[in-house]
């Protein structure tokens, strides 16, 4: 059996044959947020299906590729397209993009999702910059033995979303004019949406959005040691908040109408994270 260590290896240097890349900041995009990629320079695509132990993409309306490029003038890795626990996907293999990236070198994670607004004040469209989060799954990547030279057996997760960067994000939504909105992510397993009630009790719990992704890709990366921050557009509300029946489809549409401001807070973000 190899071990994750040899596995890493032989997926980086897949990698590092198609491109030498050497990248400072990592991006997860989520469900309908690709127009990130569109706006990438100097880009590179390897579809997942050639990257030694990303597991094969089989599900339509979840790409599969990793962009390696630039923004302005920063390195950049971009993945397009999640494995989701709903898929019945593996537990290591749902977190493993988040491994190969850290072991391609990059020092600052920025995940983006869909999600569903849970806030009251929210609405559909709305882009929200992650502050802290709530694993709802009942899971955790790091089950099992604890590899010191990872990380400790008991990481800490005060400081999830690291600080500088929230405040980096929020100055640059101002500068966009858009709402300067900060909350709590709650991560549910799905592959259902919630209903009425229990929307209702994440709003009890401190949640403004939820989603089924995220948060275990956030535990790994500060196990790791990396810098993560997050951004949720928010596609719709929560159930039982407003009229609506939850479609995956109007989802992803809701995703694309934010996309430009979505595109334009990651670019002009990452350019000044690289300066702290
Ligand atoms: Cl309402 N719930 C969950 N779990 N995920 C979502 C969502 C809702 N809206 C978008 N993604």
């Amino acid at each position: 059996m190899e071990s994750l260590t040899q596995k890493l290896e032989k997926t980086v240097a897949h990698i590092h044959n198609v491109k030498k890349t050497n990248p400072r900041v990592g991006v997860i995009l989520g469900s309908g947020l690709g127009d990130f990629v569109e706006k990438m320079e100097n880009k590179t695509v390897i579809p997942y299906n050639d990257i030694p132990h990303f597991k094969k993409v089989t599900v339509q309306g979840h790409d599969g590729k990793m962009i390696l490029g630039t923004v302005g003038g920063v390195e950049v890795v971009a993945l397009q397209g999640r494995f989701h626990l709903y898929e019945g996907h593996d537990m290591e293999d749902v977190v493993y993009p988040v491994r190969v990236l850290a072991k391609l070198g990059i020092e600052t994670l920025v995940v983006t999702n869909a999600a569903g607004g849970v806030n009251l004040s929210y609405s559909p469209g709305d882009l929200v910059i992650l502050t802290d989060q709530i694993n709802l799954t009942g899971r955790n990547p790091l089950i099992g033995p604890n590899d010191d030279s990872i990380g400790p057996r008991f990481p800490d997760m005060s400081h999830a979303f690291n600080a500088k960067y929230i405040d980096i994000l929020a100055e640059t939504a101002a500068e966009l004019k858009m709402n300067n909105r900060q909350g709590v992510y709650v991560g549910v397993l799905g592959p259902t949406y919630e209903t009425p009630a229990e929307i209702r009790m994440f709003r009890i719990l401190g949640g403004d959005v939820v989603g089924m992704s995220t948060v275990h890709e956030v535990i790994v990366a500060n196990h790791i040691g990396l810098k993560v921050c997050g951004v949720s557009c928010v596609t719709n509300m929560g159930a039982g908040i407003i009229d609506q029946t939850l479609k995956h489809e109007d989802i992803k549409d809701e995703a694309n109408k934010v996309m430009s401001n979505f595109t334009e807070l990651l670019n002009r973000s990452i350019v000044k994270f690289s300066r702290v």
